[in-house]
């Protein structure tokens, strides 16, 4: 006989679309939304999504563009990739000002983000700007697959074994450091605290990246993973990819050491 188990207290769904929703659609396969994210762009009425400059198509959009109505209002949001703080800010608020607007007009808005929602991602300061200038407006977030764990699964398709942390290590997610001491200090302290690491905007850096792996023999020991879930998608050992700058959709996974006891 079935044990009654205790009545759920609410069968309300955990991610049941609101007005506002920022919403990570992975790292590049359409098939790689959530069934929550899917359904929160079936309902949506304006379709919001990040672009460099005005005039210019997101990656965020291509990747969700398959489950997009033509009925929808498709909205650019520019979040200009400079370092000077100002024109990072105004945009922000911009962003989080024109999707107010939206919801007050009674619409159902998503705000699309690559990967996922608060991982290094643009959807994060949208979210802080909305809760200081709009902080009667409630919003939901969707999780999507980061591009480190999309480049861990990819891996396995070309016969790399590359698990993200077993047992007790660390997996530490973060952007490649500016200068090549930067990186040797990090690896040493990684392999010191037993921890993987998943090294995101590798692209340009890659040329003394790649010296620094050669020179420390840690070629054989990173995952290279360039434009995951794209058609056009490489996924190899780092020892494989020439010294040239490679694009910014670009990541390194770096796994110095094993656990003892493994199948
Ligand atoms: C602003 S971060 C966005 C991270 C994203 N929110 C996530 O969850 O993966 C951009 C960096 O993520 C990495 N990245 C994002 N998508 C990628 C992909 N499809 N393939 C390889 N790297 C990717 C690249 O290193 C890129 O420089």
């Amino acid at each position: 006989m079935v044990d009654p188990s205790p009545a759920p207290l609410s069968l309300a769904p955990k991610f049941a679309p609101d007005r506002l929703t920022l919403v990570g659609v992975g790292p590049g396969d359409p098939e790689l939304l959530t069934v929550a994210a899917v359904k929160a762009l079936e309902q949506a009425d304006v379709v919001a999504h990040p672009v460099a400059r005005e005039g210019e198509s997101g990656m965020a959009l291509a990747i969700a563009l398959p489950w997009l109505q033509p009925q929808q209002l498709l909205l650019p949001l520019a979040f200009p990739m400079v370092a000077e703080a100002e024109p990072r800010i105004s945009a922000w608020h911009e962003a989080a000002d024109a999707l107010a607007r939206h919801v007050r007009t009674g619409r159902r808005v998503v705000l699309l983000c690559e990967g996922d929602v608060s991982l290094f991602a643009t959807g994060s300061y949208v979210q802080l700007a909305l809760r200081r200038r709009h902080p009667d407006l409630s919003f939901a977030l969707i999780p999507g697959i980061p591009s480190v764990c999309a480049a861990a699964a990819a891996a396995a398709g070309v016969a790399v074994d590359l698990p993200l942390a077993l047992q007790q290590e660390g997996l530490l997610i973060r952007p490649c450091p500016e200068t090549a001491s930067d990186f040797r200090k990090l690896l040493q302290s990684a392999r010191y605290a037993s921890t993987v690491l998943g090294l995101i905007k590798v692209g340009h850096r890659w040329p003394w990246v790649c010296a620094a792996l050669t020179e420390m023999g840690l070629l054989d020991q990173a995952l290279f993973a360039q434009r995951v879930g794209w058609s056009d998608q490489w996924v190899a050992s780092a020892s494989q990819v020439p010294p040239d700058a490679r694009p910014y959709f670009s990541l390194l996974l770096i796994r110095q050491l094993w656990p003892e006891v493994l199948p």
